[in-house]
């Protein structure tokens, strides 16, 4: 395995649709997931997609932060489809490392539901709210050539991380419907 040079915004990879995965099971796919893999843990981000690292395939791979701000399960999803279910709309801030040393702040369906395969070929199908369903629409977006910069609805809150850090708490996000 390996850590592997991760695509940056304007290069098409990111920009193309990814092509499905035909057998979750085969060996060049737990090869995938094993470099995304690395490449994450190295870059300490919270997702990947397999575009990221200039493969186009359906694969992306996160860990939801526990409660406490540790790094959580690894979830592993091939050929992912998410259902936006009915409920609010939240603003929240994300990165991408793929637009390195920026954070937007990003309309996002609160609740989800999503399905994929792991790597035994087993389906997975699970509902997620919050951080979570935030984190799963932001990497599979990346499967269909979505940046997160083009969901947003408000340029203004489109900072450098620094700038962010200090000054982030100042901009008012809220839920909207
Ligand atoms: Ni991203």
């Amino acid at each position: 395995m390996a850590i592997l040079k991760l695509a940056r915004m304007g290069h098409p990879v990111l920009r193309r649709k990814a092509e499905a995965v035909a057998d979750p099971t085969a060996e060049d796919v737990r090869r995938l997931v094993g470099d995304m893999i690395d490449s994450l843990d190295d870059s300490g981000g919270v997702g990947l997609a397999a575009p990221q690292i200039h493969v186009s395939r359906r694969v992306v791979i996160f860990r939801v932060p526990t409660p406490e701000g540790k790094s959580g399960e690894l979830s592993v999803l091939i050929n992912p489809e998410v259902e936006l279910l009915p409920g609010a709309v939240a603003t929240g801030w994300e990165g991408c490392l793929s637009v390195p040393g920026l954070r937007g702040a990003v309309p996002r369906a609160t609740r989800i539901r999503y399905r994929g395969f792991d790597l035994a070929g087993k389906l997975v199908d699970r509902e997620a709210e919050g951080y979570h369903a935030r984190i799963v629409q932001h990497e599979c977006d990346h499967l269909d050539g979505v940046l997160y910069p083009q969901r947003m609805a408000d340029f203004r809150l489109l900072a450098f991380v620094e700038e962010w850090r200090r000054y982030g708490e100042e901009f008012p996000l809220s839920a909207d419907e």
